[in-house]
């Protein structure tokens, strides 16, 4: 079996996403999930599944505990699902080609610091882009920079909110992120 974890800061849509499509697989099943916040609802959603978890703090992920807590519990894959700290170099490095990220966007566009969640959106509607979408890519030490492994894209009319790109893209979002980790592997 071949043992993820999956790393979220928040609501953690994705990440149910992603327990749910290997609830029964016979290949690879979610083994932690892990927060830097102690209250974020992925927590919840991990229960609901019965999936352990486990919360630290910037520093102690900067200390290697985080590294520490994976390597204990066998993980295979590491899964970034809205994680919002800069991931230590030493980490990365522990899990070459096995670290991947969702991106709310069509990188190269709209990556790089500062570029996440609302504000990802907000830039595209400013822009007036007529399409946005979703960027899976593999996790290298240069930040939404590693290999692009999948993108989808919807389009984005003159009267879309940056609320209503948000929709569209979480909806593409939860349709092929499980998929295409499960290819992955
Ligand atoms: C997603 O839009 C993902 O692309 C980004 O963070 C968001 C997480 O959403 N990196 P959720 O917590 O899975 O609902």
């Amino acid at each position: 079996m071949i043992r993820l974890a999956i790393l979220a800061s928040g609501s953690g849509s994705n990440a149910e996403k992603i327990m749910e499509h290997f609830q029964h697989s016979s290949k690879a099943q979610v083994a932690l999930v892990a927060s830097n916040k102690a209250d974020a609802f992925v927590l919840e959603r991990a229960k609901k599944f019965g999936v352990s978890t486990f919360t630290f703090t910037r520093k102690e992920m900067e200390a290697g505990e985080l590294l520490s807590k994976l390597q204990e519990e066998k993980i295979d894959w590491v899964i970034l699902a809205g994680f919002l700290l800069k991931i230590p170099d030493q980490l990365i490095r522990s899990f070459p080609e096995r670290m991947v990220n969702i991106h709310p966007a069509l990188l190269p566009n709209y990556g790089g610091k500062g570029m996440y969640g609302s504000f990802v959106h907000e830039a595209v509607k400013a822009a007036g882009d007529t399409e946005t979408g979703i960027t899976i890519h593999l996790v290298n030490e240069h930040y939404d920079e590693g290999k692009i492994v999948f993108q989808a894209s919807t389009a984005v009319h003159p009267e879309d909110t940056a609320d209503d790109i948000a929709q569209k893209v979480h909806a593409l979002e939860h349709r092929y992120f499980p998929e295409v980790i499960d290819s992955l592997l």
